[in-house]
């Protein structure tokens, strides 16, 4: 099986979860810096204070991207290192950071993609309200003018958002996230104010970086119901609402989907929002991302496991695999939605690894097997099926800081020892540095 020549191979990363000096140089407190260092809020009480240092050893890290094969680099800027108070002021060091930075990437031949949100919104700005308070979509346009104008023509390719899902449902629903708050108002609000967000930084990436292509990135998981049992069918459709179609449908069609909107609760949350503002979002992009990483299964009855057919095997994150739902979800996107493009810019799996680092290789035969199936039954598949897959970046360059998790769970296809800051690749970063030189699987 033969990806196609001009198929873009990268890795994936994000600025608070690897980068560390996260107060340095004049870098703002953000959310995750406050969420993290509240007792109880993540695994162990880590936090990214140090991360995997790659504030100092980027050279080092993007030299490994490119020695290992690989032609792309997605990362994130961070706003508080950027604008350490959301707004107003900025900070030339951190620019200067990003400068240096995409420097290497470019030195070495890589393409840089970009993320100019990636969870680590300036604590500053969530003293205000957040992602809830509207006025966040004009913070966020000061922000992206900033970061556009100085790096603009140089990346690759700019996503606006990672995850708006994530931001505003693990943020303010359900609270696992930064800023770890339980209000559905104020959920919703964040959801629609990023989706404005997004609408609002596409025309000024334009302006300030013409010609690159721009888009979003969603975490897109299919919810496929247990049974045919009715009500088994209801709550999938519901999930996938929630889940999927929240985020799809204003972008691509500049409207809510409206089995959810015409829920009672959901509509009291947004009483007070402009509505009519909505289609802001669907501005015209070049690509979507889609982030990858499992499907749920829908049960009125049955939990955990017992929802999934027998002999199902799960990631360390009791994540289900199973190459071809991504596959599948690529086809329904494609066909409902239609984005000129699609990348897939995160895909990747916790295990728990050897400890050792003494060999010269790590082997995660299961990393391997995960990134196996999933090239072949998903990307590969989808590819035979038509859809305009052009990208696939793995998650994660590097073992990192796993949010609510910690350091636990290790995504990294090379393995970082946190008390040394020695990087060891494992054998699925030679496995897949393999396949991004030869298109071969
Ligand atoms: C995604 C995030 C990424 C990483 C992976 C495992 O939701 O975008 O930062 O944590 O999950």
């Amino acid at each position: 099986m033969t990806f196609p020549a001009d198929f873009i191979w990268g890795v994936a990363t994000s600025s608070y979860q690897i980068e560390g000096a996260a107060l340095e140089d004049g870098r703002g407190e953000c959310i995750w810096t406050r969420f993290s260092h509240t007792p109880g809020k993540t695994k162990n009480g880590d936090h990214g204070d140090v991360a995997c240092d790659h504030y100092r050893r980027y050279p080092e890290d993007i030299k490994l991207i490119r020695d290992l094969g690989f032609g792309a680099y997605r990362f994130s800027i961070s706003w508080p290192r950027i604008i350490p108070l959301g707004t107003g002021r900025v900070n030339e060091m951190g620019l200067d950071f990003y400068d240096r930075m995409l420097d290497e990437v470019l030195n070495q031949g890589l393409q840089p993609y970009a993320t100019l949100y990636h969870w680590d919104l300036p604590q500053a700005l969530e003293d205000q309200g957040g992602w809830s308070n509207p006025a966040i979509v004009d913070w966020f346009a000061e922000y992206t003018e900033v970061v556009t104008r100085a790096l603009g023509d140089r990346i690759k390719g700019w996503i606006t958002l990672n995850e708006p899902w994530c931001s505003s449902m693990l943020g303010y629903l359900w609270g696992v996230h930064a800023p770890g708050v339980q209000d559905m108002t104020r959920a919703y609000r964040a959801a629609h104010h990023l989706l404005l967000a997004h609408g609002a930084a596409i025309p000024i990436i334009r302006r300030n970086a013409p010609g690159v292509p721009a888009g979003i990135t969603l975490n897109l998981a299919p919810q496929i119901p247990h049974s045919d049992d009715p009500l088994d069918i209801q709550m999938a459709t519901r999930g996938d609402g929630f889940m999927n179609r929240w985020f799809l449908d204003p972008i691509f069609k500049g409207e809510y989907p409206a089995d959810l909107l015409a829920e009672e609760m959901i509509a009291a949350a947004l009483a007070d929002v402009d509505m009519t503002r909505l289609k802001e979002a669907a501005v015209p992009t070049d690509f979507l991302g889609i982030n990858y990483y499992m499907r749920w299964i829908i049960s009125s009855k049955l939990d955990g496991h017992d929802r999934f057919p027998a002999g199902s095997r799960f990631t360390e994150m009791d994540w289900e695999i199973y190459g071809r739902a991504m596959g599948e979800m690529l086809l329904r996107v494609h066909q409902e939605y239609g984005p000129k493009a699609i990348h897939i810019t995160e895909n990747g799996a916790a295990f728990p690894d050897p400890d050792t680092t003494t060999d010269a290789i790590l082997e995660d035969p299961l990393r391997v097997e995960f990134y196996k199936e999933y090239l072949r039954d998903g990307a590969q598949w989808a590819l035979d099926q038509g859809v305009p897959l052009k990208g696939y970046f793995a998650w994660s360059l590097m073992d990192n800081f796993e949010w609510g998790e910690g350091y636990e769970k290790r995504f990294g296809i090379v393995h970082v020892d946190y008390a040394t800051q020695k990087r060891t690749p494992k054998r699925s970063a030679y496995y897949l540095g393999e396949v991004a030189r030869t298109g071969v699987i």
